[in-house]
């Protein structure tokens, strides 16, 4: 068992355990006078195995969709929580992928004005991204993720086990997640050993190894930035064009997933960041290849200029400059702030 502490202001805000086996979760649970347990319902045989182990005081299953990661949704939990009898002393556990953690931490943020919560995300891409950080939060209109809060779980349990009945789409959606992360940060070879391992047939151990040192990436950066002025930024390597890629593909009606946009944008990125000459010539290549020994996508669907189009409609935009996410190697990068305009001209 490994853990790492997110430490803000000089104490431990949250805790990610990193463990091979479910049943080292049944401790962290008894610290608590009453468990609430929701779950994804694609992952139900994870939630049973734990309340087997350990008993809630309440069980709830969710549909997590896209769809129906609204208000409505975390007001459901909010009425459900008060109904079972949730008390200050509760801890709320999410089982699930990032939209299981992400509503489920929201309702926890705002039930009783915060009780304290606790993730066992079950997809790729929860364990190395969404349920570390503490950003939790709900799509509203036609945005996503606009209502929400940062605010530290308790601890997220990690446990490469429950990604056995993970679909391979959606395992790849994660690993193009891991790569993005280990891009930011190639301590200990991370990134070339997460090509190997990806590139094989999969070796539980050895994805468990490479979760925990992306769950330490990404733990360190949010302790020195929690709240995104400058450093956490880094995290969106190849999310501005992917985001656009979503939009399009949502108008188009096309099946893409986040990662798989997140592989396409990446590999953007890295062509733009050599386009910049920040980048050595060939670095844009390399990643295409591994992209391909590992399974992920490596076309862009659509024209350069009708993504320009959609990323400035991002609402991270600042007017009609962005802050683009360069890579000048593997595992350092570099932020500039350039017009989506003259990003897609390079790109051409
Ligand atoms: N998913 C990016 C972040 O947590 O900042």
């Amino acid at each position: 068992m490994e853990e790492i502490r997110v430490v803000i202001g000089g104490r431990t805000a949250s805790r990610v355990i990193s463990a091979d086996s479910l049943q080292a979760l049944t401790p962290l649970l008894e610290a608590y006078p009453k468990v609430f347990l929701v779950y994804d319902r694609n992952v139900a045989w994870v939630a049973q195995e734990i309340a087997a182990a350990c008993p809630p005081a309440g069980m709830k299953v969710l549909d997590a969709s896209e769809k129906a990661k609204d208000m409505a949704t975390v007001l459901d939990l909010c009425s459900w929580l008060l109904e079972a009898g949730a008390d200050r002393s509760s801890l709320l556990l999410a089982v699930g992928g990032g939209i299981t953690t992400d509503l489920a931490g929201f309702a926890a943020c705002i039930y009783r004005r915060g009780i304290r919560f606790a993730f066992v995300p079950t997809t790729l891409l929860a364990q190395v991204d969404a349920a570390i950080g503490g950003k939790t939060g709900v799509n509203f209109l036609d945005f996503k993720n606009m209502l929400g809060v940062i605010r530290q779980p308790e601890f997220t349990f990690e446990c490469a086990q429950v990604l056995r009945t993970l679909p391979r789409r959606d395992f790849l959606s994660g690993a193009a997640e891991l790569l993005k992360t280990f891009l930011i940060d190639n301590t200990g070879n991370a990134y070339e050993k997460a090509v190997a391992l990806l590139s094989a047939p999969a070796d539980s151990a050895t994805l468990q190894t490479l979760i925990a040192a992306a769950a330490k990436v990404k733990a360190g950066i949010v302790s020195r930035d929690e709240q995104e002025r400058g450093e956490r930024r880094c995290l969106n390597l190849g999310h501005t064009f992917a985001h656009a890629i979503e939009h399009e593909a949502r108008q188009a009606g096309l099946d893409v997933t986040h990662g798989e946009a997140v592989a396409v944008g990446i590999l953007l990125a890295a062509r733009l960041s050599e386009a910049m000459g920040l980048a050595p010539k060939g670095l844009a290549a390399r990643l295409e290849a591994d992209w391909t020994a590992c399974g992920l996508p490596t076309g862009v669907p659509f024209d350069p200029a009708t993504l320009t189009a959609a990323m400035t409609k991002d609402k991270k935009a600042e007017g009609d400059t962005i802050h683009f996410v360069l890579l000048s190697s593997i595992g350092q990068v570099e932020i500039r702030k350039i017009s989506a305009a003259e990003a897609t001209a390079l790109l051409i």
